[in-house]
């Protein structure tokens, strides 16, 4: 046996308890365990018990490992407290909540860490984090392990996050009221307009706490060993050759699609809809969803549903619980289940990638999440784009203005069921929607291309595992 053979680096991997961060974090955890790594993966208490409720488990059996372990990876599944009893209502006390965890979850971190690593059968651990997380570079500093910072967006919006206090010094932050500027200084960053920066980065209520986090969590993530980004060199060349300059980051997405993943990873029951797709023509189907976390008002519901129901094109909706406020199940306009027959779904949650994937599907009317982003793409759907918040509008301006794979609802957030109608008309029948088919066809390509062995993303994960590995020894 070679020398040094026997080791087995092991990654503690504590998640970020959203939908849209437990995804790619799962599959980072599946993609490393598949390079013979150890993993210890960490959900927060309360997630487990949703994710039991969602798989109709008992809490205690649950674990979404076990089919991997039965597969002969390596990936051991536990989880900690964050503090807060399981009924507190996370979502409705955000604010309260996430005060919290910026300052008396770290401690608990550390002391869970300490206890892991203390673990005999703990060989070369390292720390794996949510770029989002503040604590990763100095818990792991703390025991003198090798950090990794997985950022889950697009590397458009780490850079800048990463390049606010220049904006903030150039007088680009906060935003000035009703003026639109057009800013070409941020490296890597040919040209980004204000009205698509992360409002979070201007917004002083709020946003303040977000804001907050993430000045935190970009301090800390200047001292971590390593950054993975769920992202493709092809499609961000610039911004990541740029970023490389500070510090080693690496594209390794698109990261929901590795070969090993069968594991549900639904907070929520997903509702089947393969039967009422199949029965529909190839492209004919609109599929509607904003995702896991951001909420609307009935308003925009309202003329979201009825416009559908104009544009005469079929559709599935996931009208998610919470996405108008926290507890109020009844946000369609009344009787408009009846009137939609045949034309459309309604459902409250489902597999989106399995959805994304069935030929029936031509669009994606999206609040350009970034996972549901880069689901579309990989699905080679065109996407109509409704960002809320957070990284939404920044996203937008990449899939609009930059891949050109989608077009934009409206300007701003207020919407029109004539508009909205005639939109969804043109985009899934008209010359338009022929060209966007065409790029989001070459988009799904450079997708597929960078998770091949020799692909940016394969070659980009290889080096970074031997970096890693290197740096552990
Ligand atoms: C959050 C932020 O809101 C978003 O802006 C950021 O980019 C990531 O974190 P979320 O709003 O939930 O995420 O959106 P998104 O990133 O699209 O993630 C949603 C995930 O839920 C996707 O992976 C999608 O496949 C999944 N999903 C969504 C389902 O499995 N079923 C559904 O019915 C809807």
């Amino acid at each position: 046996m070679a020398e040094g053979s026997h080791r087995k680096p092991h990654a503690i991997m504590i998640c970020l308890p959203y939908q849209g961060h437990i995804n790619p974090f799962i599959n980072l955890a599946l993609k490393l365990a598949s390079k013979r790594f150890t993993i210890t993966f960490v959900h927060l208490e309360f997630i487990h018990h949703k994710l039991s409720k969602a798989h109709n488990s008992n809490t205690s059996e649950v674990d979404f490992f076990r089919e991997a372990r039965e597969s002969g990876l390596d990936i051991r599944y536990t989880t900690m407290s964050d503090g807060f009893p399981l009924d507190f209502d996370r979502d409705v006390h955000m604010w309260e909540y996430w005060e919290t965890m910026l300052h008396d979850f770290p401690v608990r971190v550390d002391e869970f860490v300490g206890k892991i690593i203390q673990s005999d059968q703990i060989l070369e651990p390292f720390l794996v984090a949510d770029t989002s997380y503040a604590w990763c570079a100095p818990i792991a500093k703390k025991y003198n392990l090798v950090s990794v910072s997985f950022w889950t967006e697009p590397a458009l919006v780490f850079s800048l996050i990463y390049h606010s206090e220049v904006l903030r010094k150039n007088g680009h932050l906060p935003f000035k009221d009703n003026m639109e500027e057009e800013i070409n200084y941020v490296p890597g960053v040919q040209s980004i307009n204000t009205r698509d920066i992360m409002p979070y980065l201007s917004e002083a209520e709020w946003g303040s706490i977000v804001q907050r986090a993430l000045s935190l969590a970009f301090e800390e993530v200047k001292k971590a060993d390593f950054i993975l980004h769920n992202t493709v060199h092809e499609l961000e060349y610039d911004t990541l050759l740029a970023l490389n300059k500070y510090q080693p980051n690496y594209a390794i997405g698109p990261i929901n699609f590795s070969a090993t993943n069968t594991i549900s990873k639904s907070l929520w029951l997903e509702s089947d809809c393969t039967h009422w797709l199949d029965s529909k023509s190839p492209g004919s189907v609109l599929y509607v969803s904003f995702g896991s976390l951001v909420q609307t008002s009935k308003q925009v519901i309202e003329e979201i549903a009825y416009g559908l129901l104009l544009s005469e094109v079929k559709f599935i909706w996931v009208v998610r619980a919470g996405i108008v406020s926290y507890g109020d199940t009844n946000v369609l306009p009344d009787g408009f289940e009846d009137e939609i027959k045949d034309k459309g779904l309604i459902l409250p949650w489902c597999n989106q990638i399995a959805v994304l994937s069935n030929p029936a599907i031509g669009g994606f009317l999206t609040h350009c999440g970034w996972n549901s982003t880069i689901e579309s793409m990989w699905c080679g759907v065109p996407m109509i784009c409704y960002p809320i918040t957070y990284d939404q509008p920044t996203n937008r301006k990449l899939i609009v203005d930059d891949w050109k794979i989608g077009i934009s609802l409206c300007d701003g957030k207020s919407v029109d069921r004539t508009k909205v109608a005639e939109k969804i008309k043109s985009f899934m029948a008209g010359t338009t929607s022929k060209s966007l088919k065409h790029e989001a066809t070459k988009v799904k390509k450079t997708l597929q291309n960078a998770l091949e062995v020799d692909g940016s993303s394969g070659r980009s994960f290889d080096q970074f595992v031997n970096d890693l590995k290197e740096k552990l020894h």
